[in-house]
């Protein structure tokens, strides 16, 4: 699926601001690497950070980063992604920085400026790539969190809107470009047996897990500016609502998806502090950067509504914490058990087996399975239920970050978000950001505090993923 637009000028250089920072050595440098060996990056890479390194350095922490990522190197690739490699160092504050990076993209028309930098610097960046005439014919990728509230996000839009055109932003949610998350929209309607069911006649609830089984891991600083609600909930979680709830798009073209998803935004209730339970693992307080009364959030469940016609009244519950007891990622789509209750074993307890579902497992395998109850042999009419798999581990899928970047620098915003929907998921949580229920404290290993089963209706239970 495209985009829709038939002309697109490939970016003819990839600036990427926050070069030292600790993204772009995890994600960003092995996937620019499998880019260059693929054979679709072969332009200059020039890298911006305040540290006074030289061009050296760079490839020395680059090759550390790619030789540390686990696959096997081809030194061959290895040696031309280095050789694409520059470096500028200077205070972001600076419009003497911004002069220097001019110089070095020398006779590049059309930079691609990657801010991979804290978001409290996004917007000095921005107006400074204008102030200096950078940013003619350029595109700017944004990493998340874009703004830290809907003011914010409106303001820095605005910003962004005085230097670049709308469609010259790049919002990276990097969950948009994962294979599993991908294939729910594709699930949903390359299929016909779905959509009969797929609405309030016959889902009951839908859950989504995000568990990670490690903490802040050094983020601290960071974290305590973000909380879980704002670093995973109103992006990564969102946006897989949204690909599960959205209304089918009316024609091919990413902008009718992007449409549809934006609706789902904007039929979403906006939370009450009723709606949210917040946890913090204890020994969060003692890690590095972390305040010792913070009441920063770790661990986040929510129930949400969407009033559409489609959604009325199901509840969609939401949680994601650190520090639980695996990593792993599942929706489990609920339906509602039959009107009648004909067996000797119809009823089971909830979360026993009585209702079928539908469960897409998005990480750290993917695969999508359907629940049903089948008869066991013998005279009785009992049975269990079973999970018939439709896809199950799919290898060899290329990395968000790899296609997510090879996507924006040819022009395709397909996989990127849209204006209106970041501003629509930032009014949904708006509220709750600034008024919410104390963070309750949950033991390391466990699946968060106790007071998360509040949120359930009777019959429902929280499905902990397994680790897979
Ligand atoms: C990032 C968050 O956006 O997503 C992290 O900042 C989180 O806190 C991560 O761990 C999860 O991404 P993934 O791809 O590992 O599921």
């Amino acid at each position: 699926m495209d985009d829709g637009r038939r002309s697109r000028t490939r970016s003819d250089a990839l600036v990427v601001f926050g070069v030292t920072g600790d993204l772009v050595h995890k994600m960003v440098f092995p996937a620019l690497y499998r880019m260059v060996k693929k054979g679709v990056l072969d332009v200059p890479v020039i890298g911006v950070a305040s540290s006074p390194w030289t061009v050296e350095e760079l490839r020395k922490h680059a090759t550390d980063s790619i030789q540390g990522s686990g696959e096997d190197v081809d030194l061959e690739a290895l040696a031309r992604f280095l050789g694409l490699l520059g470096y500028v160092g200077g205070d972001y504050k600076d419009p003497g920085t911004f002069q220097s990076l001019g110089k070095a993209l020398g006779g590049v028309v059309r930079p691609a400026f990657y801010l991979a930098i804290p978001p409290a610097l996004f917007e000095t960046v921005i107006r400074s790539l204008g102030d200096a005439g950078l940013s003619r014919q350029a595109r700017v990728i944004v990493e998340k969190p874009f703004g830290r509230d809907l003011a914010s996000a409106r303001k820095l839009d605005d910003t962004a809107h005085l230097v670049f055109p709308e469609e010259s932003i790049f919002r990276i949610d990097h969950y948009l470009g994962k294979e599993a998350i991908m294939n729910i929209l594709y699930f949903r309607f390359a299929n016909s047996f779905l959509e009969p069911v797929w609405n309030r006649n016959y889902v009951d609830s839908v859950q989504i897990t995000l568990a990670e089984d490690f903490g802040v891991k050094g983020r601290g600083v960071f974290y305590e500016s973000a909380g879980c609600l704002r670093d995973v909930v109103q992006n990564h979680l969102f946006q897989i609502v949204a690909l599960l709830a959205m209304d089918p798009p009316a024609y091919q073209g990413y902008e009718a998806v992007h449409a549809e998803k934006a609706k789902v935004f904007r039929a979403m209730r906006p939370l009450k502090p009723e709606d949210l339970v917040r946890g913090q693992y204890n020994g969060y307080r003692s890690e590095p950067g972390v305040a010792k009364d913070s009441d920063v959030e770790t661990f986040c469940a929510l129930r949400l509504f969407i009033d559409s016609w489609r959604w009325k009244d199901v509840p969609w519950y939401l949680r994601s914490g650190k520090n639980l007891p695996v990593s792993a990622s599942e929706v489990l789509v609920e339906m509602k058990p039959p009107p009648q209750k004909l067996f000797d074993d119809s009823d089971p307890p909830p979360g026993e087996g009585r209702a079928n579902y539908l469960r897409f497992r998005l990480s750290p395998n993917s695969a999508v399975a359907l629940a049903a109850r089948v008869k066991t042999a013998g005279k009785e009419f009992v049975g269990e239920q079973r999970e018939l798999f439709l896809q199950n581990e799919q290898r060899g899928e290329e990395g968000p970050y790899e296609r997510l970047l090879t996507a924006a620098l040819s022009g395709n915003r397909s996989l990127f978000s849209r204006e209106d929907a970041v501003e629509a998921a930032w009014a949904v949580v708006d509220h709750v950001l600034y008024d919410h229920p104390p963070a309750r404290p949950y033991d390391v290993g466990s699946w968060g505090p106790r007071e998360a089963e509040s949120l359930l209706g009777p019959e429902d239970r929280w499905h902990n993923p397994g680790a897979g």
